[in-house]
């Protein structure tokens, strides 16, 4: 299974959009902002921002917020997760976490991960990130 490259111009517009949703982060605790889009395979795009929460474990990662908003929205009869950008307020290299792998591994098996390496921004297939996801 291999994860197909996005083009430039998608790359750039789910950096936009991640960055926008940045804005609506609630990290009071942390100060970490951070925010993320998802592009679909039917095209649609969702964001998502971190929500945080006074008891810590409660917290909801952008990337997570992102996807539940998709499951939630989007028109298409099957959701598949096509791409997931996610940026944080202090550009920081930031890659998702391991339970984030785990929610874009559920919808999208070929999902490409846009996000701030060491050496700037870089895109890893979801099976590289996660290899050997857990599945029923
Ligand atoms: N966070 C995300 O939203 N996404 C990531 O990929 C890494 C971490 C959030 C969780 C928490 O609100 C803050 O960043 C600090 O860990």
């Amino acid at each position: 299974m291999s994860s197909a490259s996005l083009t430039p111009e998608q790359r750039e517009m789910l950096l936009t959009v991640a960055r926008n949703a940045l804005k609506r982060a609630h990290a009071p605790y942390s100060n970490f902002h951070v925010g993320a889009a998802v592009l679909t395979d039917s095209g649609e795009v969702f964001s998502g921002c971190n929500v945080e929460n006074a008891s810590y474990g409660l917290t909801n990662c952008a990337e997570r917020s992102a996807i539940f908003t998709a499951v939630q929205q989007s028109k298409a009869e099957k959701l598949r997760v096509r791409a997931v950008a996610v940026v944080n307020g202090q550009e920081l290299p930031c890659s998702p976490c391991g339970a984030c792998r785990q929610v874009i591994a559920e919808f999208g098996q070929e999902a490409v991960v846009i996000f701030k390496g060491q050496q700037g921004y870089c895109e890893m297939s979801i099976a590289d990130l996660l290899p050997e996801s857990f599945r029923l």
